[in-house]
C-alpha cells in the first residue's frame, strides 16, 4: 500500500483497504515498540501541531509518535497563529508548508484542514474538526482487532450525540470496513441524511448494515457499545439542552446487559463525563476498553505519519 504524500482529512477519502492497512501497520508498530524496537522512518522531519481546541491524547500521540520515529514536533496554539483573522488560512498553509514536512490540525472549521492540505503542499492530518475525528476511529478498530481478533462482521452501537465528529467518523469507518453500525440517539441528534445515505451505500458494498434509531432496542447483539460526550468542545452553551435530550441514552449496566451478550465491550474516545454519557460502573468495569483505545491513539497516529511521510 502506498500512501506517501497523502493527507488524512476524513475517512470518506480512504478505501477500506487503506483504512485496514493503517490499523495493521499500527498493530505492527505497537508490537515492535513492546519489543523495544524503534523505527526511524521520520528522521530529520519537522512536524507542526496546530491546536485551536484542547487535547491530551491527540497532542501527545502526535508528539510521542513523531519523536519515536525520529521527527521533531512543534506545538502551535491556534490562538497564537491569527488563523483566518489577521492571516488567511491559505497564506498560513503556504508558510508552514515551506518550513514543515507535515502538519496536524485540530480545530473548529473542517474547511481549514482542507485548505491547509490544499495550500501547504505537505501531508496534513486531521486531529479533529467540528465534523470529523478520523484518527479516533483507527484506534477504535485497532482495539476491536486486538480484542476480538477481527473487525469486519462485528456490530458497533454508538449512543448519545449521534451527529458529532466521533459519531460521523465511526459511521463512515464502520460502513467502509463492514462493521454493522447502529446509532441510537434522540431524533434531534441524528447524523445528516446525506451522510447516512452515503454510508448505507458504502455498507451495502462492504456487506454490512447501517441503522439510525431513537430506540435502545438496537443494542441487541452489539459487540461494542460506544459513546462520547453529549456536548462537544465549542458547544458548552448547549450543555443543559443536550443533557436533557441525551439522558435516556446513557451507557449503564442495564444497557450493557440488554445487548444479550456477555462478551460486549465498552469504549469511549475520552475525555468522558462520568455519570452523564456513561456510568462510573461501566467505565471502570472489565468490559471497558477505554484506556486500550486511548493508548492505541499513539500507535495509529504514528502509523498515519509513517505511511504518509515515512521513508
Ligand atoms: N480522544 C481525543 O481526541 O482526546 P483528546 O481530546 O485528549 O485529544
Ligand atoms: N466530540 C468530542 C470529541 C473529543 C475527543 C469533542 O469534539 O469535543
Amino acid at each position: 500500500m502506498n500512501m506517501k504524500g497523502r493527507s488524512f482529512l476524513k475517512l470518506l477519502d480512504l478505501t477500506p483497504e487503506e483504512i485496514m492497512y493503517l490499523v495493521d501497520l499500527a498493530q505492527e508498530l505497537k508490537e515492535k515498540r513492546k519489543q523495544g524496537i524503534r523505527g526511524n522512518s521520520l528522521a530529520g522531519k519537522n512536524i507542526a501541531l496546530i491546536f485551536e481546541k484542547p487535547s491530551t491524547r491527540t497532542r501527545c500521540a502526535f508528539t510521542v509518535g513523531a519523536q519515536e520515529e525520529g521527527a521533531m514536533a512543534t506545538y502551535l496554539a491556534g490562538s497564537e497563529l491569527q488563523l483566518g483573522e489577521k492571516e488567511s488560512i491559505e497564506d498560513t498553509a503556504r508558510v508552514l508548508g515551506r518550513m514543515f514536512d507535515g502538519i496536524e490540525f485540530r480545530g473548529f472549521d473542517h474547511e481549514y484542514v482542507e485548505a491547509l492540505a490544499e495550500y501547504s503542499g505537505v501531508p496534513v492530518w486531521n486531529g479533529l474538526t467540528d465534523e470529523w475525528h478520523p484518527t479516533q476511529v483507527l484506534a477504535t478498530f485497532l482495539t476491536l482487532k486486538e480484542h476480538f481478533g477481527y473487525v469486519k462482521g462485528l456490530k458497533l452501537v454508538y449512543l448519545g450525540d449521534g451527529r458529532n465528529n466521533v459519531a460521523n467518523s465511526l459511521l463512515v469507518g464502520c460502513a467502509k470496513v463492514g462493521v454493522d453500525i447502529a446509532i441510537s440517539a434522540p431524533k434531534k441528534l441524528w447524523p445528516k441524511k446525506e451522510l447516512v445515505e452515503t454510508c448505507e451505500a458504502l455498507a451495502k458494498e462492504a456487506g454490512s448494515t447501517v441503522t439510525i434509531s431513537d430506540s435502545l432496542d438496537v443494542v441487541e447483539g452489539a459487540d461494542i457499545l460506544y459513546t462520547d460526550v453529549w456536548y462537544s468542545m465549542g458547544e458548552e452553551k448547549k450543555q443543559v439542552e443536550r443533557i436533557k435530550l441525551s439522558a435516556p441514552y446513557q451507557v449503564n449496566a442495564a444497557l450493557m446487559k440488554r445487548t444479550g451478550k456477555d462478551t460486549t465491550i465498552f469504549s469511549h474516545c475520552l475525555p468522558a463525563n462520568k455519570e452523564k454519557e456513561v456510568t462510573t460502573e461501566v467505565f471502570e468495569s472489565e468490559a471497558s476498553k477505554v484506556f486500550d483505545e486511548a493508548e492505541n491513539r499513539l500507535h495509529t497516529i504514528k502509523a498515519i505519519m509513517v505511511a504518509t511521510l515515512g521513508e
